[in-house]
């Protein structure tokens, strides 16, 4: 009989985490028990899977045992405090959060893109911002087939990205306006109903936020290269599901359109969507709650040699957290 898997999802009443345990028994993952983590708000409730309802257990030291694997999704500070414990116990930690990813000796990894850097670690394994996921499966073929000098990257990402109360809170306030009344933001800085807020994480000294940072950090470590330029502007949109990028891309050889398409078609985890004659492109409704990563807008850019534009949607709760770490959970395993 093939292995099974002692797995522990911590934020297990999070989005992310009611994401993973979706795509866990979607994906048919070897689990023998399955274990679900969250804050003492949810004591007394229960989580189905495989249609079974598993109780929500309050996370601690005590109770963070007995596992082959964890999926963290219940912020920094928590994967802070407990991955370094699970590992010591011999739990490999798969964390969503952004607290281990440009640790040294820490694999950053998109399966499809970099899954040699699973080789080497020591039981924690961070898993990219949503935005940096989605991104690498559209870059990865082109920096192998041509190069990549830079990359000039737009995000719009949705509310879901922040969070279940970000969801909620662009449901309240949608209502709200509807209805002529207003309701002050808690979640961003702005209200997201009917806006469009510049401003993703905190603003650092030089301008950029911690998010656009993340996404140019992140590229570079797990496209292996220290040279290709990054930079970026992330974007909140009033979209319940779905991050979408409008990536410029700067090659070092010359590639044709066509030949992105090409390359972009025979890639995994990617479909082109990209038929401009009849109005087809992807949207994030198109991306939601789909694997893949859909590409569309793919043209030369005008201005300059060698470039690319092109636009791309992932569903952020998907390739951009949930499935990608059940992803480095089963290249683990095989
Ligand atoms: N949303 C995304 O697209 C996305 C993508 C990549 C990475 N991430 C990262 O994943 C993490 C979770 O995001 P989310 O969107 O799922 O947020 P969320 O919907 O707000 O869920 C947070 C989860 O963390 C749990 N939690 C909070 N404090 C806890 C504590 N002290 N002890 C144990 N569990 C605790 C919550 O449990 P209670 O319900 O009991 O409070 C809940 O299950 C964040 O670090 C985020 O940056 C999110």
């Amino acid at each position: 009989m093939s292995k099974k898997y002692r797995v522990g999802v911590v934020g297990a009443t999070g989005v992310v985490g009611q994401e993973i345990i979706k795509i866990l028994e979607a994906r048919k993952f070897p689990v023998q028990l399955l274990r679900c983590f969250a804050s003492e708000r949810s004591l007394g409730q229960t989580v189905e899977f495989n249609g079974q309802r598993i109780d929500v257990e309050v996370l601690s030291q005590e109770t963070l045992t007995d596992l082959d694997f964890a999926l963290f999704s219940a912020g920094s500070s928590i994967s802070k405090e407990y991955c370094p414990i699970a590992a010591e116990r011999g739990i490999v930690c798969i964390d969503n959060t952004s607290h281990f990813r440009m640790e040294e000796g820490i694999p950053l990894v998109v399966p499809e893109v970099n899954k040699d850097a699973l080789k080497n670690h020591n039981n924690i394994i961070a898993n990219p911002n949503c935005s940096t996921a989605q991104m690498m499966v559209v870059l990865k073929p082109i920096l192998d087939a041509v190069g990549i000098k830079r990359v000039v990257v737009s995000t719009y990402q949705s509310v879901s990205g922040a969070g279940s109360s970000a969801i909620k809170e662009l449901e309240d306030q949608s209502r709200a306006n509807l209805s002529g009344q207003e309701l002050a933001p808690k979640a961003f800085s702005a209200p997201i109903a009917f806006n469009v807020i510049p401003q993703i994480d905190v603003f650092l000294d030089n301008g950029y936020t911690k998010e656009e940072i993340k996404m140019i950090n992140e590229t570079k470590k797990i496209l292996g290269s220290d040279d290709i330029k990054v930079t970026a502007t992330t974007v909140r949109v009033p979209v319940f599901v779905s991050h979408s990028e409008a990536i410029n891309i700067e090659t070092q050889q010359y590639l044709s359109a066509d030949d992105a398409r090409k390359l972009l078609a025979n890639t995994p985890g990617v479909k082109v969507v990209d038929d401009p004659e009849k109005l087809k492109y992807p949207t994030p409704r198109d991306a939601a709650g789909k694997d893949d990563v859909l590409v569309g807008r793919i043209r030369q850019d005008v201005s300059i040699d060698n470039g690319i534009e092109l636009w791309c949607v992932g569903d952020n709760l998907r390739k951009g957290a949930a499935l990608n770490a059940v992803q480095i959970a089963e290249a683990l395993i095989a």
